[in-house]
């Protein structure tokens, strides 16, 4: 474990969090967890039939040992790998102490009755039996699930409830190895349990002072000389904004969120909102290097102060590479890019308006806070929707819809040269952004909402009927 692990195990969890929190870049601590993945559900002759428990849970951080939240008591969850056209069932089995719910995040699947339902609420000791078909034309990539019962959605999701969702490619994608690599942020208090958010917190989003990679601080990724890599990366954080490095190695990215480029395209960083998603072939040309999370600036709270958040850099992972060198990949297969809405005929234009209400920590859309019980927008299945995200307010806010992705179309008046669908969409502080959104697919009643997650449970979030 090197200086990290010996030096908790003297001075215990006050030590722990005092030395390792945000490791800086360069630091010495490095490389010590072996490689670990979350363990794979594979569906079966078209049917994913599985049993997630979320229960307490002990997980190993950088060699401490943390009370955490787990489903099926690992951190991250195990990964649930299916194909378009699949059936999903899923038992979750609630072993907390408190209502919780499930919520399957970027999947274009029915939103209603057992569907991926925001409005479930299973008690503690409760299971609910969910179930729902991808359609046969789903798009492939990397999706995650993390429970959604609002008001307790930011603590849970930091406690460590979160995993990955895969949909495979129709034609694989001829690579090396794959990783799937859940990134996730943490703040474990002097007695090893999670720590309680503030009020400035909450405000600003709390952010973690770990940053994990599967549930791991800084662990070493061996990889081959001019191997090809495919790394399917998911900002699991609570609210903090990645700015992912790899400098040293060919980064090209392939999607983000269910949105496929074209052609893979070479990138320095890949910028990842949280609940954003990355598919990105990784091309090992260095003998080493790291994966880091650079500082970013998302704002701050206004006149309430809060934090600065993200003040430095994290690294996230160390890459060591040896062994006989890997013969060239064939290049990947063209992408089925998404479809582009920006011919398309819209029916509807409509602004949502980012706000905040009194003192401390009321979070809005257009005035008004979550109201399970009032729809917000109306909208006819089938049509063309576009929406002027408008963030009039000193920070940045991811904005997430369900089940119906968004194609960017216009950020600040100028209109975006290529085609980006998405589910998370940055706003930053103070700019518009333009979405349009087609209605297809399904019908229900769902939500929109700041993936900031404590603003979401402070009531940024609306609701959508589809009919
Ligand atoms: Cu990832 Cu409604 O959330
Ligand atoms: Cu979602
Ligand atoms: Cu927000």
């Amino acid at each position: 474990m090197g200086g990290l692990g010996a030096a908790s195990v003297v001075v215990g969890f006050v030590g722990f969090s005092a030395t390792t929190g945000g490791l800086p870049v360069g630091g010495s601590a490095g490389g010590g967890a072996a490689w670990r993945e979350p363990a794979v559900r594979r569906s079966i002759r078209g049917i994913l039939d599985t049993e997630l428990e979320a229960v307490e849970t002990t997980a190993d951080i950088g060699g401490v040992r943390c009370s955490v939240l787990g489903y099926g008591g690992t951190l991250p969850g195990p990964t649930l790998r299916v194909r378009a056209g699949d059936r999903i069932r899923v038992a979750l089995r609630n072993g907390l102490a408190a209502a919780t719910n499930l919520h399957t995040h970027g999947l274009q699947v029915s939103p209603s009755g057992n569907g991926d339902n925001p409005f479930v609420s299973i008690a503690a000791g409760e299971t609910f039996d969910y179930e729902f078909d991808l359609p046969a034309d789903h798009p492939p990539g990397i999706y995650w699930y993390h429970p959604h019962l609002h008001g307790s959605v930011a603590e849970q999701v930091f406690s460590g409830l979160y995993g990955a969702i895969i949909v495979d490619d129709p034609e694989p994608i001829e690579v090396f190895r794959e990783r799937v690599m859940i990134i996730s942020d943490i703040t474990i208090d002097g007695d090893g349990r999670v720590a309680a958010a503030g009020p400035m917190d909450r405000m600003s989003g709390r952010e973690g002072e770990l940053v994990l990679l599967n549930g791991m601080l800084d662990p070493l990724i061996e990889a081959r000389p001019g191997s090809r890599e495919r790394w399917r990366i998911v900002n699991a954080c609570t609210s903090r904004h990645l700015r992912l490095r790899l400098d040293g190695h060919l980064l090209e990215l392939i999607g983000i969120d269910s949105g496929r480029l074209p052609l893979p395209s070479a990138v320095e960083s890949i910028d990842l909102a949280p609940g954003n998603r990355a598919d990105v072939l990784v091309t090992l040309v260095a003998t080493g290097g790291e994966l880091v999370a650079q500082s970013f600036d998302r704002g701050a709270a206004g006149m309430m102060g809060g934090s600065r958040p993200s003040p430095r850099s994290s690294r996230l992972a160390t890459i060591e590479v040896a062994g006989a060198r890997v013969a060239e990949a064939a290049p990947p297969p063209a992408l089925a890019p998404a479809a582009d809405l920006r011919t398309a005929e819209v029916v509807r234009r409509r602004t949502i308006e980012f706000g905040m209400v009194g003192m401390m920590g009321g979070f809005v859309f257009d005035g008004r806070a979550f109201d399970g019980e009032r729809i917000d927008i109306h909208a006819e299945a089938g049509t063309v929707e576009e929406w002027t995200l408008r963030n009039d307010s000193p920070m940045d806010h991811p904005f997430h819809l369900h089940v119906w992705p968004m194609q960017i179309v216009e950020r600040d008046g100028a209109p975006t040269p290529l085609v980006e669908q998405r589910e998370v969409v940055a706003v930053p502080a103070r700019r518009d952004v333009v979405v349009r959104i087609a209605f297809t697919g399904h019908t229900g009643t769902s939500v929109y909402h700041c993936h900031i997650l404590d603003h979401e449970d402070a009531g940024m979030m609306g609701v959508v009927d589809v009919r």
